[in-house]
């Protein structure tokens, strides 16, 4: 196994693949990202050029370096470009079949030394590591959104993960300037297990009219000094995954006490996703 990363491969160009893609090449790596949906690449790709361009105004970013980053950068129309690659990060739909599918099938593309490395926010890395044959070199980066402003990686080491993929992965995780924190397999890993019950029983509040949205939100901004009220987050997180992740926990744990809340179901099955479909608890131009 290769000991140090250079090209990292990006699959899924959407809030999430994006990002991972611009820390990746702004901090060094050679990038390449991919996605099924041309339209979603073309957008990921604006996305990044659009950030970085805002960071140069700001006075954050040199022109240099805004240039340099976009050189490293390059959109690929095939899963096989992870042959060119040292790690590939999936950032895809938060869906087992096909998150296992993608692995199946990079696992026969990319060359033996090649890290797998999911974005998932709750699903097992454990099961998604069984359906390839290497499974000690798959493991868990779960980055936070936005990505080039959250500082944590959750790193989740499957049951098979080796020492030697979790130290490349921290070592990588320095070198994005990000703190990795390790955690074990388990559906939600810590973050979202904790975070994801506290969406949904806000979604409960609105449900059950105990509260407007607005209230809500600013009950925990202004009581609980979170930075943002659930319910924005949730817009913010997307509204489809927010349904995926109480699903994992409601199905991983048995326990019924994760039931996704039937008004979080309404509003998927309406395409009212949060933010990026302009509609969710609030509106969006
Ligand atoms: P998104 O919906 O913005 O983007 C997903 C992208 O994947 C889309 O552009 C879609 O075209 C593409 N895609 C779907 N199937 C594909 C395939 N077979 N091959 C290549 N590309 C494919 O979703 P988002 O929010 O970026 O989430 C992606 C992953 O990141 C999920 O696993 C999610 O749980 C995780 N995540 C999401 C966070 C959030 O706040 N939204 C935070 C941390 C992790």
């Amino acid at each position: 196994m290769s000991q140090s990363i250079s090209t990292v491969m990006v699959i899924g160009a959407g809030q999430m693949g994006s990002g991972i893609a611009q820390v990746a090449a702004a901090s060094g790596y050679v990038v390449m990202l991919f996605d099924t949906n041309r339209e979603a690449l073309e957008k990921g790709m604006a996305g990044i050029a659009s950030r970085l361009a805002r960071q140069v105004e700001k006075g954050r970013l040199s022109e240099a370096d805004r240039q340099c980053t976009l050189a490293r950068l390059t959109k690929v129309n095939s899963l096989s470009a992870c042959k060119d690659a040292d790690l590939v990060i999936e950032a895809v739909v938060e869906n087992m079949e096909v998150k296992t599918s993608i692995f199946k099938e990079l696992d026969s593309l990319a060359p033996a030394h090649v890290i797998l490395a999911s974005n998932t926010s709750s699903l097992p890395i454990t099961e998604i590591a069984a359906v390839t044959n290497r499974p000690e070199q798959v493991i868990g980066m779960h980055f936070m959104n936005p990505v080039p402003v959250m500082p944590l990686i959750e790193v989740i080491r499957g049951l098979q993960t080796s020492d030697e993929t979790y130290e490349i992965i921290n070592e990588a995780a320095a070198k994005l300037n990000k703190t990795a924190v390790l955690v074990n397999d388990f559906p939600g890993f810590v973050s979202n297990r904790i975070l994801m019950p506290m969406i949904n029983e806000a979604i409960y509040t609105v449900y059950e009219g105990v509260a407007t949205p607005e209230a809500v939100d600013q009950v925990m901004k202004l009581g609980m000094n979170h930075p943002m009220g659930p319910l924005t987050l949730a817009d913010f997180i997307g509204l489809d995954t927010c349904l995926y992740i109480m699903e994992v926990l409601q199905d991983g744990f048995g326990d019924d006490k994760y039931r996704p809340c039937p008004l979080l179901r309404k509003y998927v099955k309406a395409g009212w996703l949060g933010k990026k479909t302009g509609k969710g608890f609030y509106t969006y131009s």
